[in-house]
């Protein structure tokens, strides 16, 4: 089913375990699979190069190798270039995935900018123009805090 590559990036994965001083975690989980990724980035303030990523994923051997292949990609890129990295990418990158497992990659992707949402979060309270957590994000960060006490008041 999986390439060489994909195995060997499932079997000795790139970056795994956590970043205990991240500057931002993303975490995201698909609902249909049940896998879930964790994405923990150390971010330079100054220039805002990702110095360091690692990641913890409970999920297939695809979410495994994709988590491992994003970070080996958006490792030394500054955010905004490391979110322009997609999942066509990271399944390129990989040597290609079997057509059910490319939503393995997409949560990679995801998971990239709902760590990157969470940095800026933290650091301005807000959202820079063009991002927003993603849905498969299982945390906005309080972003969205102010439209559930809303509706819950409406209620
Ligand atoms: Fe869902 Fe791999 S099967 S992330």
């Amino acid at each position: 089913m999986y390439n060489q590559k994909v195995v060997d990036y499932f079997m000795n994965p790139r970056n795994s375990g956590r970043i205990e001083d991240a500057s931002a975690i993303g975490e995201v989980g698909n609902p249909v699979c049940g896998d879930v990724m964790k994405i923990y980035l150390k971010i330079n303030p100054q220039s805002e190069v990702i110095e360091d990523i690692k990641f913890e994923t409970f999920g297939c051997a695809a979410a495994i190798a994709t988590s491992s292949m994003i970070t080996e990609l958006a490792k030394g890129k500054t955010l905004a270039n490391a979110l322009k990295i997609t999942n066509k990418d990271v399944a390129d990158e990989l040597g290609g995935l079997p057509a059910v497992k490319l939503h393995c990659s997409l949560l990679a992707q995801e998971g990239i900018q709902a760590a990157a949402a969470d940095y800026y979060m933290k650091r301005d309270g807000k959202l820079p123009a063009g991002l927003s957590f993603p849905e498969s994000s299982m945390s906005n960060g309080g972003a969205e805090e102010e439209r559930f006490v809303s509706e819950d008041s409406r209620a």
